[in-house]
């Protein structure tokens, strides 16, 4: 498919999606995961873990990678992977988890109460235990279902977030339990270790002798300890260089491509949006700055006509701060003065 290719070797290798061959600079991170989860192949109780960190810093790849290795060790472990942001009410994250190990519910059963839900996937994990990842875990309308799972025996929860701090609203039985988790911090990483991260992809991505490690050094640089932008980077750098038929990749390249990587990382940015989320950008793109007090309430009013659960003033915050933290959005002054506006 790629014979007559100068540049690119394997273009998945050049996705985010791709499974790297390798891991970088993040061996502490996995033995803490690993020693937390041990206790599973006892059929002992393992400790839940808490990965916080900012963007692009491994945390999605490891966490899936640690669950992945367990299960590929014993079949007696199902790895499941939840994206919070997809699966936002405790039912749909009851039934993603079933259908994930495995269960699969009728139509005629979508009308199961939740409760039943739960009561299935305890008698499930009698006969399987299973990690648990619930990515972007602050994205959740709702922390009963945290009180659900971090309740049932021989389940290990990988939980993940950008904020250290997601759980300082949640009930205070679920957040004594969650103190006792592992809090694995992922630190921003630096040029070289992104360097190492990029020349991974190379190897697997593109032709021998295309690029430079000067050029990979600017790359890095650039992503600001972001391995997801610096991949981007590589990708966009590499198709562009392909599709104007060059033998190697020019420098100039790499600072006109920086661009089009922010636009990259934004609309993957808001492919991770919650229903509530996408509404607050369609209000704030309709409105431009907008007062917290209007947004919120317009905000329910878009809630209701999609017959979305309203949601409460401090849910709402959450979601800002996600959206913030993301620098999607900025906001001006604070309390009731506080005024929102898209980046
Ligand atoms: N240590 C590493 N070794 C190899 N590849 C890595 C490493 N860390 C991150 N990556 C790659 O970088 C990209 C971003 O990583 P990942 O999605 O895990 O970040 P994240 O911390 O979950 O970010 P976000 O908070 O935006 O979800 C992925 O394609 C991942 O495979
Ligand atoms: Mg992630």
């Amino acid at each position: 498919m790629y014979e007559d290719n100068r540049i690119i070797r394997n273009a998945q290798a050049l996705t985010t999606d791709f499974i790297p061959s390798r891991i970088f600079s993040r061996d502490g991170q996995l033995q803490a995961m690993r020693d937390d989860m041990r206790p599973l192949l006892k059929g002992l109780s393992p400790r839940h873990s808490f990965l916080f960190g900012k963007p692009g810093t491994g945390k999605t790849c490891m966490a899936r990678y640690v669950a992945e290795e367990l299960a590929q060790h014993t079949s007696s472990v199902a790895p499941v992977y939840i994206n919070c942001w997809e699966s936002t009410s405790r039912f749909k994250v009851l039934y993603t988890i079933l259908q994930r190990m495995g269960y699969v519910l009728s139509v005629h059963r979508k009308g199961t109460p939740t409760d039943e839900l739960m009561d299935i996937l305890r008698k499930k994990l009698e006969e399987k235990q299973a990690v648990i990842i619930l990515d972007e875990v602050d994205q959740l309308e709702d922390d009963k279902i945290l009180y659900d799972l971090i309740s049932l025996p021989k389940t290990c929860l990988i939980l993940i977030s950008n904020n250290e701090t997601a759980f300082a609203d949640v009930d205070q039985r679920v957040r004594s339990r969650l103190a006792a988790a592992d809090h694995v911090e992922f630190p921003e990483y630096k040029t070289d270790e992104i360097m190492g991260i990029l020349k991974d992809r190379i190897e697997w991505g593109l032709l021998p002798a295309v690029i430079k490690n000067a050029q990979v050094e600017m790359i890095a640089e650039t992503a600001g300890g972001d391995a997801r932008v610096a991949i981007d980077i590589l990708r966009i750098v590499a198709e562009s260089a392909e599709n104007q038929d060059l033998e190697k990749i020019p420098d100039k390249l790499i600072e006109s491509s920086l661009p089009q990587a922010q636009v990259a990382r934004k609309d993957e940015n808001l492919t991770r949006l919650n229903p509530y989320q996408r509404a607050i950008v369609d209000i704030l793109t309709r409105n431009g700055r907008t007062d917290s007090g209007t947004l919120f309430r317009e905000l329910q009013g878009i809630a209701r006509k999609q017959k979305l659960e309203p949601i409460v003033d401090r849910t709402f915050r959450k979601y800002m701060d996600k959206m913030l933290r993301y620098k999607m959005v900025e906001s001006e002054g604070s309390g009731r003065w506080r005024t929102y506006r898209l980046i």
